[in-house]
């Protein structure tokens, strides 16, 4: 198990780059695999699980080649030369390791497979529910049988015949949004889903990308079947969830401005910014460029925090940044609320048990609700051993608040930073260091070497 120690912060530095979009990366590499022809792919997040998600293309026939040199920790360039739409029959079971989004989207277009897969994961993924994915795929008459009544992996999704569907989602997720329009591209006729609030379009804009025709009408998302991608070079942008705790950071240091530069900002996805706005930070944009997946600069420039509310629509937005955005709150004056984001609890952690116990042990007073919890900011943080539940944004979250914390705080378990944000470790150095050297940091460990 690695430990991550944490000093408090010497500086903010003027300007960072973060690893590529992990959503936008697990996405373009299933439509190269599912398009014939070449598709370059650059800017890929070379995380954990994204690595899974090309893992598993190459099992089910696409052609990998990694491009030269890496473009940077936590960014790649790679060709995938797809099958066409028609996958082929793996000869193992497919590893999906820590990321829900490989076995959800990937059980979409199993569906629509003529054969059998079974579908595993580590041992957080075998917690999560897919009975969410299973239930759509189920009406459009494939089959997804698991563990439990949660239908928890490992998964077997026998595929076939598929006939399209209106589906409702029961639960505000872009993972079965997703599952059922992949689906939809292999069943006659037209698939709708209707979401009751929006939530990240990365699918839908990846299917215009790629030459897959759909269509918007309110909240009901429509995808023609029977069409084939097209294999079309890609360049990804900056995840902006990465970004969001170097934005906290900034946010909560008075004087402070951080350039970031190339980030995703997607408005289903870019809700952070007004979080941040409404707390009492200054946020400004450049070099903004909005064809495909919007991207541009963010300086985010420190003042002192206040309180907020955060919940109802929004939720989905920042669905992924409440654990930093509840470290902000602890930084904050007043008390900060997070309302109506239960999905926290089946993320790759229980993500309101995580925050809640671990800003307790840092000496914050946190209430917890089954949707959220009110977090009374403006005590100072107390240095502590952190556990991380294995789950990579409550290490990063808690990095964040070991900066602003007295003495040292130690990440335990910090190798799940490795999910999504390769080089985590020396971007946070250059914040307790001022010159980015290893020793504000020490990785006892296993991390590899590359990535310490
Ligand atoms: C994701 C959707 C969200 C998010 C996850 C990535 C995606 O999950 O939390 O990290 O890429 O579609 P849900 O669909 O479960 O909300």
């Amino acid at each position: 198990m690695a430990t991550l120690k944490v000093k408090q912060l010497k500086r903010i530095p003027a300007e960072l780059t973060v690893p590529g979009d992990k959503s936008i990366s697990h996405r373009s590499a299933m439509f190269a695999a599912m398009s014939k022809g070449r598709t370059v792919i650059e800017g890929f997040l070379d995380s954990e699980d994204c690595l899974s998600t090309v893992a598993a293309m190459e099992a089910l026939g696409a052609q990998v080649e990694f491009l030269g040199e890496a473009e940077g920790l936590g960014k790649t360039k790679l060709a995938i030369t797809g099958t066409g739409k028609d996958l082929k029959q793996p000869d193992a079971p497919i590893d999906c390791g820590n990321s829900g989004t490989t076995m959800r989207l990937l059980s979409g277009i199993l569906a629509g497979q003529p054969f059998t897969s079974e579908l595993i994961g580590d041992q957080s993924l075998s917690k999560r529910p897919m009975k969410r994915i299973a239930d759509p795929l189920g009406e459009m008459g494939a089959q997804v049988e698991g563990q439990t009544e949660k239908i928890c992996a490992p998964i077997r999704v026998t595929g076939g015949d598929l006939h399209p569907i209106t589906y409702t989602l029961p639960v505000a997720s872009a993972q079965v949004k997703s599952a059922v329009l992949l689906a939809g591209m292999f069943a006659p006729g037209k698939t709708s889903v209707i979401e009751p609030v929006p939530t990240r379009n990365h699918t839908e804009r990846l299917m215009s990308h790629f030459g897959v025709k759909w269509l918007r009408d309110g909240d009901e998302i429509t995808v023609y079947g029977g069409q084939e991608p097209r294999a079309t070079d890609i360049v990804v942008p900056g995840d902006i969830s990465s970004a969001a705790f170097w934005m906290v950071a900034a946010a909560a240091t008075p004087g402070a401005h951080l350039t970031l530069k190339n980030v995703g900002l997607n408005d289903t996805r870019s809700g952070i910014i007004s979080v941040l706005l409404r707390m009492g930070a200054k946020v400004t944009q450049s070099d903004v460029t909005s064809q495909g997946e919007p991207r541009g600069n963010l300086v985010i420039h420190g003042g002192e925090l206040h309180n907020t509310v955060i919940g109802g629509s929004e939720i989905p937005n920042v669905i992924d940044e409440l654990p930093i955005l509840a470290v902000a709150g602890a930084l904050a004056r007043g008390a900060t609320k997070i309302q109506d984001a239960a999905e926290l609890r089946v993320k790759e952690t229980d993500r309101i048990a995580a925050v809640a116990a671990n800003l307790r042990l840092m000496g914050v007073n946190v209430t917890e609700f089954d949707d959220g919890m009110e977090i009374e900011g403006g005590a100072t943080l107390k240095g502590a051993t952190i556990p991380t539940f294995h789950d990579h944004r409550i290490a990063m979250a808690f990095s964040i608040a070991g900066l602003f914390a007295e003495g040292v705080t130690s990440i335990e378990g910090a190798e799940c930073i490795a999910t999504s944000y390769p080089g985590f470790e020396d971007d946070l150095a250059t914040f307790t260091t001022g010159d980015g050297s290893a020793n504000a940091i020490s990785v006892t460990s296993n991390l590899p070497e590359a990535r310490r």
